[in-house]
Formats: C-alpha cells, sequence, structure tokens
C-alpha cells in the first residue's frame, strides 16, 4: 500500500482490509472517565472495557482476525492427543522458520518458562538488546540475571536511525569477555523490541551476532512476537531487502538462531505461543516441561482453534499488505503528535506510539511515575486505555528501593486491523489537548503493590487533587463533547 499515492499530496495511511463484523464501543463523558480511574486505583490494567472508549493497551491477542482464520477455526481437531490440528500448524511452523521441531505453549512467557527452566542456571546472566518484563522475570526467577547490551541510539527518544533495536557488538564481545561463556545462559534477541518503542532490529546485527555466538559457543534466543513488525521494516528500511520475499527474509533470520520462540497473540494474530528449536538434544530437554506446565505435546495449553486461526495467521504475516497496517497506522499517529510538538519515540516503531513522559510530565519526579501518570491522563482526556512502560514496569532492587526506568513511556498500541483512521485520529487530538495542559498532571504513589509484576495489580493514588482539576479543564475546554 505504501505506493498508494493521493492527488493531493498527503500520506494517508490506506486500510487494505475491509470491516465485515464489528463491535460496539462507548465513549463516556469525562466525569465518569474519572470516577473509572478512580475506581481503577489509576492502573489502566485494572479499568473495565466497558469504560474504555479505545482499547490500545496492547497489541496482544486483541488483532482483528481474517475470515480466514475464522473458517479455519471450524475445522479444528478436537482430541487430548494426536490432534490433526497440531500437525497442520506445526507444517506450517516449519515451512515458515525451515526449523525441524516446534513446541506448543499456552502464550509467549509460557515459552519463557520452559526456555529459562532448561537454559538458566544460578548464578548464570543472559545477555540481550534489551529485555521485556515476563522474560526478565523468569530468567531471574531461576537464578538468572539479565545484562543489556543495547547500542546507545537505542535509548534516545529521537532518533532518525532505522533498527534502534540493534546489539552494540563492542558490548556483546566485552560482555562474554568479562562474564566467561560458562556464565552466560544465551544471548536473546527480541525483534521488534518492545520496551524501548517497538524498535527493529537489523539483519546485519542478527547475522554479526549470530556469528560471535557460534564462534563462542553460545545459545542465540530469538523473540519473534513482534517479528511481524520487525520484517515490514527490514523490507522498507534496508535496501537489499526490497525485493526479497518476506518468507525468505522469515527464513533467513531463523537459520541465525538457535531458539526461535513467540507470543501467538501477536504473532500471527491468535492466541497461544510456541518454541522452534533445531537441535535435537535441546528439543528433548524442553519437550519434558511441556506436559508439565502447558498440556499435551499436541496442543500444549492452546485451544485447537486458536491453533487453526494460527496457522492461517502465521501464513498471512507472509503478506506485506496484511503486516504493513500496524506500522503506517502508528507513523500515521506519530506525525499528528509530532506536528504538535509532543514528545514521541522516533522513528516510530511498530507495536504502538509511545509518548515519552520524561519530556511531557518534565515535572514529575520517576519515583512519582510520570508514565504511570500519563497514561491515567490519557483515560481522563479521551477514554483511550494505553500502558504504563517506565519505572512503574520495573521491580524494585532487592533493599527494596526504587529501580528507575532507562525509558518512561506511555504506550499506545495499535492492534492489527482493528481502528480507523478517525478513531487514531481523535486520540491524536485528546493527546494534543492534554500536552497543552501538561502541566495539570501530577504524579502517582502505590497503595497497594505487589511484590511481582507490580504494574498488572498495583493499586495508586494521585498525590492531589490533580485528576479532578484536569477533568474540570477538560469540561470547560470542550463544552458539551464527550
Ligand atoms: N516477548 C515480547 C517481546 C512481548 O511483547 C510479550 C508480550 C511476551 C514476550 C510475552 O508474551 O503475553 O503471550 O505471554 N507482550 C504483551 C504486551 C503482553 O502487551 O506488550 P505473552
Amino acid at each position: 500500500m505504501s505506493n498508494v499515492k493521493f492527488m493531493s499530496g498527503e500520506n494517508i495511511p490506506l486500510e487494505m482490509h475491509k470491516v465485515r463484523m464489528v463491535q460496539k464501543v462507548n465513549l463516556l463523558p469525562v466525569e465518569e472517565r474519572l470516577r473509572a480511574i478512580k475506581d481503577a486505583g489509576f492502573n489502566t490494567f485494572l479499568l473495565q472495557n466497558r469504560d474504555v472508549f479505545m482499547d490500545m493497551l496492547t497489541d496482544s491477542g486483541v488483532n482483528a482476525m481474517s475470515q480466514n482464520q475464522y473458517a479455519a477455526m471450524m475445522r479444528a481437531d478436537d482430541s487430548y492427543a494426536g490432534s490433526e490440528t497440531y500437525y497442520r500448524l506445526e507444517s506450517v511452523l516449519q515451512d515458515i522458520f525451515g526449523m525441524k521441531y516446534f513446541l506448543p505453549a499456552h502464550q509467549g512467557r509460557a515459552c519463557e518458562n520452559i526456555i529459562a527452566r532448561v537454559l538458566v542456571k544460578p548464578g548464570q546472566v543472559a545477555i540481550m538488546n534489551y529485555h521485556f518484563t515476563t522474560t526478565k522475570a523468569h530468567i531471574t526467577l531461576n537464578g538468572g540475571t539479565v545484562e543489556e547490551i543495547l547500542t546507545d541510539e537505542g535509548f534516545k527518544i529521537s532518533s532518525d536511525v532505522p533498527f534502534k533495536g540493534d546489539i552494540d557488538i563492542e558490548k556483546l564481545k566485552e560482555s562474554i569477555a568479562r562474564n566467561g561463556k560458562e556464565n552466560i545462559a544465551f544471548v536473546r534477541i527480541e525483534a521488534g523490541t518492545n520496551l524501548i518503542g517497538g524498535q527493529p532490529v537489523s539483519m546485519k546485527n542478527m547475522r554479526e551476532v549470530s556469528k560471535i555466538c557460534r564462534a563462542e559457543g553460545l545459545k542465540l534466543v530469538f523473540d519473534a512476537s513482534l517479528l511481524g513488525d520487525n520484517l515490514y521494516f527490514i523490507k522498507v528500511r534496508d535496501e537489499a531487502y526490497k525485493y526479497v520475499d518476506i518468507k525468505q527474509i522469515t527464513r533467513e533470520i531463523a537459520a541465525l538462531m538457535d531458539v526461535v520462540y513467540f507470543s501467538a497473540r501477536k504473532l500471527g494474530s491468535a492466541r497461544g505461543g510456541g518454541i522452534l528449536v533445531s537441535d535435537e538434544e535441546l528439543f528433548l530437554k524442553m519437550r519434558e516441561l511441556v506436559p508439565l506446565y502447558e498440556g499435551f505435546l499436541t496442543y500444549g495449553g492452546m485451544s485447537v482453534r486458536e491453533m487453526e486461526a494460527l496457522a492461517v495467521g502465521l501464513q498471512e504475516t507472509m503478506d506485506f499488505d496484511v503486516i504493513n497496517q500496524t506500522p503506517i497506522i502508528v507513523e500515521a499517529l506519530c506525525n499528528e503528535l509530532i506536528k504538535n510538538g509532543v514528545p514521541v519515540v522516533t522513528p516510530p516503531g511498530g507495536l504502538g506510539c509511545h509518548v515519552d513522559a520524561m519530556q511531557f510530565c518534565s515535572h514529575i519526579k520517576q519515583t512519582q511515575y510520570p508514565a504511570g501518570a500519563l497514561a491515567a491522563s490519557i483515560f481522563i482526556a479521551s477514554g483511550v486505555r494505553c500502558m504504563e512502560r517506565g519505572t512503574m514496569s520495573e521491580q524494585r532492587n532487592e533493599d527494596g528501593s526504587e529501580r528507575i526506568a532507562e525509558m518512561e513511556l506511555a504506550r499506545i498500541a495499535v492492534p492489527r486491523r482493528v481502528f480507523t483512521l478517525s478513531q487514531v485520529k481523535y486520540t491524536a487530538d485528546r493527546i494534543n489537548w492534554l500536552y497543552k495542559n501538561r502541566d495539570l498532571i501530577g504524579g502517582l504513589e502505590f497503595v497497594e503493590e505487589p511484590n511481582m509484576l507490580r504494574f498488572f495489580f498495583g493499586r495508586l493514588a494521585p498525590i492531589g487533587n490533580w485528576p479532578e482539576v484536569l477533568a474540570k479543564k477538560f469540561r470547560a475546554d470542550f463544552g458539551d463533547s464527550l
């Protein structure tokens, strides 16, 4: 679609699908939105969907499925063992990734549990471009630690570097030398890289990292949850791959890795997960854990209907007009905000638009969770539910002190093929209003703080009465508008 030009010269994202089933959504008045976010302890995870206008919390398990995915669900073969559905999914995965063995799991973090249990020994370190919350939790649960070796550019909010998710090769070499091979559980590449703004990893970088890992005898693990977006960026940002088939790029990536795993709530727009390996010994070690934690080997905790939808969804991921939809909408949303001076992560990545709360709310200390406060404020201003990705999403240090996040982002996720351009423009309009009124936003503090993954269930309170003041200003500026 990127080659559809408008006579006006405007760069307008064009949807390459039509909507044939809809879900009604409600936009509550601002006073009701204020009530809802209070009830949710100022944590957008705890909002009830009936109070949400646009659910942009995540792209996980909420992507629109195609008619062919729904059709495939009807032929699912329900059986505890030996399901035809499993063999269909296995052969699609083998075909796309060119790897021999497939293990099913109920979602991405379940794959991480299995991988960490098999590969991480207490005291070992897992080296990666950047962590994801559940990945880190599973590694630490198994007695390991995480070391991040992202290029410095990846931490910069504003940049024109096309592949900000790349591993810094010098940092990788230094880390291997410092830690010693025997103390390294594995090296991990996450592509796209979630917590730094859905930023992609280049083919060149993956090749270099793989070469070093092979030379050192280190296992290379690839998190392919956001691979759809990453494939799009390789095609449009790397001249060498402009005319290369998406499946060929996928195979080229997989050939560099020892383990590939994914959340099928993202990749393939269904629900579930899976691990791919080529090495038989590793496969056998991981296989033992599947019936223990997931379910029998031919479903692994997934519903067979989802597995059928996944098999089709994965094949559709090989279609450029399918995978380009999220990145072009993310870019459109980012551009609408940039026009009004709102600080966002650039270049726009996959997954969603990432607003920099450190600049947006520069008056709020990181220990008062500026990104969390911004996410709550965006909901008050718009009814759009987004997610905090900053200090609140970190785990406290062992001594109880805050681990201050490198980046403090409010992530406005763009589920695949769900929202229309007018809805995206509405979102930008309300965030632009909020930016003009950013001085009204205040900090948050925990009133209930779980030990593990606190951002999911934690409840917070505002410091002062800023949410009321913000809602009143909205009413004054927008009159009787919702
Ligand atoms: N890896 C990455 C890169 C992810 O983005 C996620 C999930 C996982 C692993 C875990 O997969 O949810 O199926 O267990 N990310 C979601 C998000 C939760 O909202 O970004 P899961």
